[in-house]
């Protein structure tokens, strides 16, 4: 019998959100488990979208809150609140950039302006081991960009240059811990 577990925010600075994430090889129930309870922990922080390495596990595996995104970028609401991402891949990045302010649940209080591709095209499997591909613009390729990052070892204040870096990391290691 398995030990339920509790999965916990991860905050910056720690190791782990610094490290590559492996492929998911199976999806499992025992791994929609967690991608459910990593949208709880999202709700829960307001975000609108969380990478499995910010709950402490390094798989490929996102959550967006699509819902609340297409509300914002203003388009037709999807059929599920949430957009579960396994492996992702993009294949396409759009050549035009655009700058918008962003934060992430794991680095709180700490918001910078970044600039990103526009638009992209991912490839990826949906929590039934669908093989699908998405189109993006607006804050959901924002979105998708920045968790993908967080797969890849990145966040991003890696983007914002090393003054605004060191700044974040110290305010960050000045706060008490979150409960
Ligand atoms: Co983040």
């Amino acid at each position: 019998m398995e030990t339920k577990r509790k999965l916990t925010l991860v905050i910056e600075p720690d190791p782990i959100l610094h490290q590559v994430s492996e492929e998911v090889k199976e999806i499992t129930s025992d791994l929609n488990d967690i991608l459910d309870e990593m949208a709880s922990i999202m709700g829960q922080f307001d975000g609108i979208g969380l990478a499995a390495p910010q709950v402490g596990i390094l798989k490929r595996m996102i959550i967006i809150d699509a819902e609340t995104i297409a509300r914002e970028d203003k388009i037709p609401l999807p059929n599920e609140r949430y957009l579960k991402i396994i492996n992702p891949e993009i294949i396409e990045v759009s050549r035009e950039t655009c700058l918008k302010e962003e934060g992430c649940l794991s680095l709180p209080t700490i918001y910078y302006t970044v600039e990103r591709p526009e638009r992209i095209r991912i490839k990826y499997f949906n929590e039934k081991g669908e093989e699908l591909h998405l189109d993006a613009d607006g804050l959901l390729a924002r979105c998708i960009e920045h968790e993908i990052d967080h797969l890849n070892g990145k966040i991003f204040i890696d983007y914002v240059g090393p003054l605004k870096r060191k700044l974040a990391i110290s305010k960050l290691k000045k706060m008490k811990p979150r409960k």
